[in-house]
């Protein structure tokens, strides 16, 4: 029960959940992690081949078909594309149609979605008003919420064929999730809360490990690369790091294991301009090597000329209650 309470909470429960302490029954504070998952998705939309195979002829999909091919820039239509609908279902890693979504039985809609579709390896950015729906959608993109209606595929799985651990197994192998209020636990080390998604996915483990010697090594090569190197600092409690220095920590856990998808929500709204330039690159550099698809909320509008297209999500949620007022 512990293991699950907490992987929903550090791989996709709520935005707003608080842990407010160790699982019942671990005592001192150190949670025994040794329980790993099976691995029930293995192979679902994983690609094998190398990034250089990616973005070349060893693509089954011409590169011309790609749209913007990750790392091209796409011009200013196919950036402000809207709801991605040129991409085709096949090469789709998100495909979410017909989605309308609401907090509660009796509430408004707050998303209705007509279709959205994610290329592999590519970079969107998202970007609308508070409250337009943006935590919302990435909410259904990684399964922690399901729509009322519509459907939400990801990696050709549709995620409203899974139940709720099911749902928590698949978004733990296959997608990093950057949440707007970071989601640490409290309890654990700096270096614990990084390598957790690999407590929980043998695949991330997996791929962590053929990048550094072993997690933690993975886990301080990530935070390095986020100028999170002092072993002063890595020995200090989460709660005691800044604002700042908790979002790139956060960032760190969510590039462990190399997902196929990396859902950043608002990774850099407390960052300064240096570390937001730094971030963003680490952010590319990752999904690059990896070949992963980046889908990026953020009001900072100076980042999204870098991101291959451009998701205005008020202009194309449907949903009465999303649209501001007046
Ligand atoms: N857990 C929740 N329960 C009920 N309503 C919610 C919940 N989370 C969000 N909402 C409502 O859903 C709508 C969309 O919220 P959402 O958090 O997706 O907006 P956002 O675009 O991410 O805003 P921001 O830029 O402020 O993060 C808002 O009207 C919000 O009040
Ligand atoms: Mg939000």
């Amino acid at each position: 029960m512990a293991q699950a309470r907490l992987q929903r909470h550090a791989t996709g429960c709520g935005a707003s959940a608080v842990v407010a302490g160790p699982p019942s029954g671990s005592g001192s504070g150190s949670v025994a992690l040794s329980r790993v998952e099976p691995d029930p998705a293995s192979g679902a939309g994983h690609d094998r081949r190398s990034s250089a195979e990616r973005r070349s002829g060893g693509s089954p999909v011409p590169v011309s078909e790609q749209g913007n091919a990750p790392g091209a820039k796409g011009d200013a239509e196919s950036r402000d594309a809207g709801s991605g609908d040129a991409r085709s279902a096949e090469q789709a890693v998100v495909d979410l149609e017909g989605v309308h979504f609401r907090w509660r039985g009796s509430g408004p809609d707050v998303l209705v979605l007509d279709r959205l579709r994610v290329a592999r390896g590519e970079r969107l950015f998202i970007e609308g008003p508070s409250g337009s729906g943006k935590s919302t959608l990435l909410g259904l993109l990684a399964g922690v919420t399901v729509p009322r209606l519509g459907s939400v595929r990801v990696l050709g799985q549709s995620l409203e064929a899974l139940d709720g651990p099911g749902r928590d197994h698949f978004r733990a192998h296959h997608i990093g999730y950057i949440f707007q209020m970071f989601n640490l636990i409290p309890y654990l080390s700096i270096i614990e809360n990084v390598t957790l998604p690999c407590r929980f996915s043998v695949k991330r483990r997996e791929r962590a490990r053929r990048r550094s010697a072993d997690l933690a090594t993975e886990a301080r090569r990530l935070l390095g690369h986020l100028d999170l190197a002092d072993p002063e600092l890595l020995a200090r409690p989460v709660n005691e790091l800044s604002v700042g220095q908790q979002q790139r920590v956060a960032a760190a856990r969510a590039l462990m294991g190399s997902p196929e998808i990396l859902i950043a929500d608002e990774p850099t709204s407390s960052l300064d301009a240096d570390r937001r330039q730094a971030f963003v690159r680490l952010l590319f550099e990752e999904c690059a090597e990896a070949g992963s698809t980046l889908i990026f909320v953020s009001h900072d509008a100076s980042l999204e000329p870098l991101f291959d297209r451009t998701l205005r999500l008020a202009e194309v949620n449907a949903a009465g209650a999303a649209k501001p007022a007046g």
